[in-house]
């Protein structure tokens, strides 16, 4: 039997399909973030994430997206407050690090900087803290909403991801 048009849609797309999908996806150019929490323990935990995007000035809300079945999955789901460190170019060593899997970059003890009771990355663009966040299920991904309870901008050129390499932001020309 010929399955339905709804139920091809649903099937998991064949590899080549996507990895042409993923490779289109890559044309987006976007910025480069750290999300970082801080759970009972004191323990840090941080993730480099280009998923990230404004979603309302009024009420001021943000997103991204978590890989459902990510090692940090549990650790941000269940975090009452996160901030988004946006990376300055000369920090792709720091979002190499954080995307390695558990357990290298990922949880760590004596953190130095904080914004709002919340860790961030010293050094970066711009800071975001994000207090309680409102969670949506679609797909391989849960989308992560939250309200932006304070901010800092510190104008460093930001690192650019595109078509899964980096670039540095003060080389783009203005057209
Ligand atoms: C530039 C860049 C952007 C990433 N963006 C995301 C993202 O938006 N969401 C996500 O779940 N993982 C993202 N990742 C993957 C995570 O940083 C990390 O590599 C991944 O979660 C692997 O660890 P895990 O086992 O905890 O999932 C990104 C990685 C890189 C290098």
């Amino acid at each position: 039997m010929t399955p339905s048009p709804a139920a091809k849609a649903k099937a998991a797309p064949h590899a080549d399909t996507r990895t042409a999908l993923r490779s289109a996806l890559g044309r987006f150019a976007t910025g480069v973030t750290v999300i970082a929490a801080q759970t009972p323990d004191s323990h840090v935990h941080c993730m480099t994430v280009n998923s990230f995007a404004s979603l309302s000035l009024d009420p001021p809300l943000i997103l991204w997206t978590l890989r459902s079945r990510s090692a940090r999955y549990h650790t941000f789901s269940k975090t009452h407050a996160f901030s988004v460190s946006v990376l300055a170019e000369t920090q792709i060593d720091i979002a190499r690090k954080h995307a390695l899997p558990p357990p290298d970059g990922f949880a760590h003890r004596d953190w130095k900087s904080y914004l709002g009771g919340c860790p961030i990355i010293e050094g970066a663009s711009a800071h975001f803290i994000c207090k309680g966040h409102t969670e949506v299920n679609k797909g391989d991904h849960v989308i992560l909403i939250g309200e932006v309870t304070d901010f800092a901008e510190h104008h460093h050129p930001p690192l650019v991801f595109m078509g899964g390499k980096y670039y540095s932001g003060s080389s783009l020309k203005p057209l």
